[in-house]
């Protein structure tokens, strides 16, 4: 599977240290505005490959598109975003993160783009949630169409969360919190 980047992926994992964060700001559009230094460090860019582009650059192709398309629709119902997201960087190893990304609001309380702040999760959330993008990817990659695969995947979260009977922001949330 193609990225962004253009680089030949390395299958292995560089962990953030836990007192970190990861953090930037975009427009609405999702353009970035901001990055942190440790951003910069953990994806191996610059401001000058990441400014102005979209968070996508670093996007790592084992992430199911499924998982985005939820991302976007929470911010468009005015909700935060909680997830696990499997990043590239640019020398082709990858690092997971637990993701918050709310809107940001102008005194008047326009909306005028987001805000993520990323921590490094535990091990153990890792290895709940690695199989079941794994699950949610192959059903895209087996679809007939992008947006049924999309449809597919995000069926196949709902239906696992019912499994549960747990609600998607609890399950993440718990995860995160039961190292
Ligand atoms: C504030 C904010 C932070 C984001 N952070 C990431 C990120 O760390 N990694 C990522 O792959 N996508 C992130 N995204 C989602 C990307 O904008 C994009 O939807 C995703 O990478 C999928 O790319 P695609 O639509 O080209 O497939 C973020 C979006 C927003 C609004």
């Amino acid at each position: 599977m193609s990225n962004n980047l253009n680089v030949t992926l390395i299958d292995e994992e560089i962990v953030m240290a836990d007192e970190e964060f990861i953090v930037s700001k975009t427009d609405l559009r999702g353009n970035i505005t901001y990055v942190n230094r440790t951003f910069m460090e953990m994806a191996l860019l610059n401001e000058e490959q990441l400014l102005g582009k979209n968070h996508n650059v670093i996007r790592h192709p084992d992430m199911p598109k499924g998982v985005f398309k939820f991302l976007w629709q929470t911010l468009k119902d005015e909700n935060e975003f909680f997830g696990f997201v499997k990043n590239l960087r640019s020398d082709g190893r990858y690092y997971w993160v637990f993701a918050n990304v709310t809107a940001e609001y102008d005194r008047t309380e326009k909306s005028t783009g987001f805000f993520s702040v990323r921590r490094t999760p535990p091990a153990s959330a890792i290895q709940v949630i690695a199989p079941i993008y794994q699950q949610m990817l192959q059903l895209e990659n087996s679809a007939n169409s992008a947006k049924v695969g999309e449809q597919e995947s995000i069926k196949f979260l709902q239906q696992k969360l019912e499994e549960l009977q747990i609600d998607y922001q609890s399950f993440v949330i718990n995860l995160f919190n039961e190292a």
